[in-house]
Formats: C-alpha cells, sequence, structure tokens
C-alpha cells in the first residue's frame, strides 16, 4: 500500500471524474493498493480516513500517468553520429541509411544488444516512460530479426516485428517479401504482438505492405504501420483499409487522408513523432487538422539510430505544442493516453481506479511545465506498477 498526498495537481485521463478529457484533480490524493493498481484517485479531502495515517506528503507537486512509447527502435548494434553529422552539413534523409545499423546489427551479439536496448529503456524510464513498444527491423535475415525480437522480449511485452523496414542489400524486393511472408514470419511470430511495415519512399510499396500485414494478421499479430513519413502516399489509406491499431508519422496527409483517420472513430490512432523530424530538420505533422477532425492522436519518441536518437517523451510534448499548435492538455493526453490507445491498452496510460499504479511525480506544480520548460528534467520519481523504479520522492 502508497498513499501519497500533497499532490498539488493529478493527472488521471479518467473521464468518469468529469473534469475534462484530462481528468485533473487539485490538490490530490492518489492510492496504490496491495494489488499495485490504483485504489484512489481524487480530492485529498475524500481521502478515505483508513489511508490518512500513512500518507506521504509530496509537498505540491505533480503528479502524471507514466508517459506510454508506443513507437520504439532499441534493438540495434552501433550508431549513426556520421550520417547525423552530414545530415546537419546539408545531406537529407533517406530509409537507406537503415542498412548501415543492419550491419552493425547482424555484428552485435544477444547480451550486446540486450545491454544497449536496456540503457535506451532505462534512460526512457528515467524521464517518465513507463511502458514502450519496441520493434525489430536491423536484424532483415530471419535469423537475425528473430534474436532482435528475443531481445525486445528481454525489455517489454509490447514487441513489434518489423521485418519490412527496408528490403536488405543481398536480396531482391520481390524475394524478400515472400521471405517475411513465409519463413521470417514463421519464426518471428512467436515472439512478436504486432507486426509493421515501413510503407514509403525507399522502403515498401502499398501492395507489398498490404501482403505483409495480411500474412501477420493470418498469423495472429496485431497491426501497425509506418505511413506517410517521407512523402504522401497510400500508406495512411492501407491502414486505415485493414484496420491497424496506429499509422506512425503522418507527416505527409492529404484531406482524404485525415477524414478515412478520424472515420475510424479512434480505432486507428495517428501516432505523431516529432523528434524524428526535429532530428531530421523535416517539416512537423500538421497535429491541428488532425485534432480538429476528431482523429485520436499519440505521441511518441521513434528512438532509433537514425532519424530520431531520444527516448524522451517530454520532448516529444514539448516540440508538439511548441511547433505543432498542439494544446499542453492534448500533448499530455496524447503522450499517455494515446500511447496506450495506439497500443489499444487501457490498463495503463490512465490514474482511474482498477488501472496499473505507472505514473511520474514532477517537480512542477503542473503537467503544463512538461511543454513550458523545455529541455529540462522535470521527473522527479517514477514508479511503476506502484513500486519506485526511478529517482525519488525527496
Ligand atoms: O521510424 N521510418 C522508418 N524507420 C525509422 C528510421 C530508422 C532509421 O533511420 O534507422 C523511423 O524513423
Ligand atoms: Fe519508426
Amino acid at each position: 500500500m502508497l498513499v501519497l498526498a500533497g499532490i498539488s495537481s493529478l493527472v488521471t485521463n479518467d473521464i468518469t471524474l468529469e473534469r475534462g478529457k484530462l481528468g485533473v484533480v487539485e490538490n490530490a490524493a492518489l492510492v496504490v493498493g496491495d494489488d499495485n493498481k490504483i485504489a484512489f484517485a481524487g480530492e485529498a479531502a475524500n481521502l478515505p480516513r483508513e489511508f490518512k495515517s500513512s500518507a506521504i506528503d509530496i509537498n505540491g507537486r505533480a503528479v502524471i500517468p507514466g508517459f506510454v512509447d508506443s513507437h520504439t527502435h532499441l534493438v540495434f548494434g552501433g550508431d549513426r553520429a556520421e550520417e547525423f553529422e552530414a545530415r546537419m552539413s546539408g545531406k537529407s534523409y533517406s530509409a537507406g541509411g537503415i542498412r548501415t545499423t543492419v550491419a552493425a546489427t547482424r555484428n552485435s551479439n544477444n547480451d550486446a544488444l540486450v545491454a544497449n536496448a536496456r540503457r535506451l529503456a532505462n534512460e526512457a524510464l528515467h524521464t517518465g516512460t513507463t511502458t514502450l513498444e519496441t520493434k525489430s527491423g536491423y536484424g532483415l535475415s530471419v535469423i537475425d530479426e528473430t534474436r532482435s525480437l528475443q531481445v525486445a522480449n528481454a525489455i517489454t511485452s509490447e514487441t513489434t516485428f518489423l521485418g519490412a523496414h527496408v528490403v536488405p542489400a543481398e536480396s531482391q524486393v520481390n524475394d524478400y517479401v515472400d521471405l517475411i511472408c513465409g519463413e521470417m514470419l514463421k519464426n518471428c511470430a512467436p515472439h512478436a504482438k504486432w507486426i509493421d511495415v515501413f510503407c514509403d519512399r525507399g522502403a515498401f510499396e502499398v501492395d507489398h505492405a498490404r501482403a505483409i500485414l495480411q500474412a501477420g494478421a493470418k498469423a495472429g499479430l496485431g497491426l501497425r504501420i509506418h505511413a506517410n513519413q517521407l512523402q504522401h502516399g497510400g500508406g495512411v489509406q492501407l491502414g486505415v483499409e485493414l484496420g491497424v491499431a496506429s499509422c506512425d508519422h503522418c507527416t505527409h496527409l492529404d484531406a482524404a487522408d485525415i477524414s478515412a483517420l478520424a472515420d475510424t472513430q479512434g480505432k486507428t490512432v495517428a501516432t505523431l513523432l516529432p523528434t524524428a523530424e526535429l532530428c531530421t530538420r523535416s517539416k512537423f505533422p500538421d497535429a491541428r487538422r488532425l485534432l480538429d477532425a476528431g482523429v485520436t492522436v499519440a505521441l511518441a519518441s521513434d528512438c532509433n539510430p537514425g532519424s530520431s536518437y531520444t527516448t524522451s517523451m517530454p520532448l516529444a510534448i514539448s516540440l508538439a505544442v511548441l511547433n505543432m499548435k498542439m494544446t499542453c492538455d492534448e500533448a499530455v493526453w496524447s503522450a499517455t493516453a494515446g500511447g496506450a490507445a495506439a497500443l489499444r491498452r487501457t490498463d495503463i496510460g490512465n490514474l482511474a481506479v482498477g488501472s496499473n499504479a505507472d505514473f511520474a511525480v514532477l517537480n512542477s506544480r503542473s503537467h503544463i511545465h512538461l511543454a513550458y520548460r523545455p529541455g529540462v528534467q522535470l521527473v522527479d520519481a517514477v514508479f511503476v506498477r506502484g513500486q519506485l523504479a526511478a529517482g525519488s520522492l525527496r
């Protein structure tokens, strides 16, 4: 049992409280039950008497649900600092850079891959991420994709098979698509919850993406897609057609894409990855148009060694507010409940009674500071399933 009081502002994302979408409670208390789920979230004045004596006063700090980072690529070897430097000197980003990381990943043993993925997951935890999804996609052979997913399972249960990241240098596209849909899927599916395709310029065409996602669905995997990052194409429309949980990136959208996403009524989430645009000096997605059309929007980090080498969800929130016209409330919702929706989860990303006790204590009085103080470490303590996992309450 853990009882926190003296919470200046508690973000619950619980609409049943009738305090808006974010369900913000001021002067709040939070109780974690022995099952490590939320037992009480509400005004401190209403805290049941039996909890009062064990309450820890956190002295006017804000508490938010832990971030749900629904899109990362943490299983890889090496880095691409030189490619980044070349880009900052004027070269443009292309999907081809993925092959550099494929070579480094194939040359890394499993222990090194686990250590690197853990290092990044730990970095994410310290900035408030309590759940993350992660993908294969830098192996691109049956053996290297399979072991990439085994590595991914060492850090999360939200694992995604992304054999269809790019076509590896040694293969022809048709042969490689056959391999993905056949032997690779057969070996990888037991280690994955989701399947994803990078459907974009320099990666996979719509028809190949459809065949791969349909094969994945047949193998029992949930569907997600990287769509419309580098140029406008049919990726988002394909995602909607197949009922994917999330279309990720959504940088180049037309009106038909936006209305197709809106028509899914939240079944397909648009996951925006503003740190990828930041680190590739690209235009940011039009979050305002998506939100105004009624699309469910998530924010995620896209952490990977090429286009977005950051694990920071607070940075994604700042960018979404400062450069993408999201309100502070919308951005915090999208980084928590939105990420949970993109993973089709309701037990995380909110602090309603009965949800997992995954939350962050900020060193500010309100969640607004996450956008208002860009680049500042605002997370004092992170609790996962009711246990202190990073930082401290002091
Ligand atoms: O999400 N878009 C495809 N995959 C990654 C980039 C991977 C890389 O450059 O290594 C992304 O941005
Ligand atoms: Fe990605």
